[in-house]
């Protein structure tokens, strides 16, 4: 007997938004691999039951999303570094019975930049990053970890990014958000981690004219596309990396463990998940 396709899928609540699906059957077909990529709508309180579903069903494993992504990392019976120091997971592998937490999210981040911004480097100046949510602590564990000299957090809750900071360790400057202005000035990376921008959010209102010529701006909002932090970014002659990339790069390690194929980020793919 041969064995079934693999199975893999996105667990979250609400999951309907995801665009995870369009992601990986876009791979699925694109290298004609046998094998089911599925929404899988999990609700509050219900993760444990969920996993041991996985088990039982024969996934290979899982994306996990809003709300799930810590209790998904303290359920597993191994986590890599990454998702230890970030505390939270977004891929799951279930190898011979165990199921191993990592986080792609660092990755898919710094992927985007070195395929936006040919030439790009961690180490090339201070890194300026906006906000200190979930994401945040990716995107800041990343730069450190590629050795970006200092990161300067800013966060509307300050206390937030004083915690961060504290649980990261590493060159980070925590600064009040009336100090984000301020913080441009000799910045090589701009980032923003934060909602503002999204569809339906307010826009981040943050003059970008006194940064340094050759700095780059990249927003994880992709959300729109362009937006308005990235707007102002060109408009002041920076260089801009959108936020979709981190997504698709994100989504290369598991898709690699469960269906035994290293994808590849390109046009296609891009146009696939936007149409979605
Ligand atoms: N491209 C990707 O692959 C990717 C991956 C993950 C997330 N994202 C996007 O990144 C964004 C953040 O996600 P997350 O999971 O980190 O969310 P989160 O944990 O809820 O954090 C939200 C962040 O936005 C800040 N914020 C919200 N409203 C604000 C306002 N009115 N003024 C100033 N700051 C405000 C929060 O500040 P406080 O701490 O003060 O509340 C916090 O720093 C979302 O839009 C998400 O869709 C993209």
């Amino acid at each position: 007997m041969s064995a079934p396709p693999p199975v893999a899928g996105v667990i979250g609540w609400p999951i309907g938004h995801s665009r995870s699906p369009a992601l990986h059957g876009h791979w699925l077909r694109r290298y004609g691999l046998p094998g089911w990529y599925v929404p899988l709508a999990v609700a509050p309180g219900a993760l444990p039951q969920a996993l041991a579903g996985l088990r039982a069903l024969g996934f290979s494993g899982a994306n996990v999303t809003l709300p799930h992504k810590e209790e998904a990392l303290a359920l597993a019976d191994v986590a890599t570094p990454r998702a230890r120091r970030i505390g939270a997971a977004n891929t799951l592998v279930l190898r011979d019975g165990a199921l191993e937490a990592d986080n792609t999210d660092g990755f898919g981040f710094l992927e985007n930049l070195r395929a936006g911004a040919s030439g790009w480097r961690a180490d090339a100046g201070p890194a300026l990053v906006l906000g200190a949510g979930g994401a945040a602590r990716a995107v800041v564990a990343a730069l450190i970890d590629a050795g970006a000299p200092s990161v300067r957090l800013v966060n509307r809750t300050r206390a937030r990014a004083d915690a961060l900071a504290d649980a990261l360790g590493g060159p980070v400057e925590t600064l009040d958000w009336a100090q984000a202005a301020a913080a441009v000035d000799g910045a090589a990376l701009l980032v923003n981690t934060t909602s503002l921008g999204m569809q339906g959010q307010p826009p981040l209102e943050l003059s970008l004219a006194a940064a340094a010529p050759h700095a780059l701006a990249t927003d994880i909002v992709y959300a729109p596309l362009v937006t308005p932090f990235l707007a102002e970014a060109a408009a002041c002659g920076l260089r801009t990396v959108d936020g979709l990339g981190m997504l698709l790069h994100q989504a290369r390690p598991g898709f690699e463990a469960w269906f035994g194929r290293a994808p590849e980020v390109d046009a296609a793919l891009r146009q696939a998940v936007l149409s979605a």
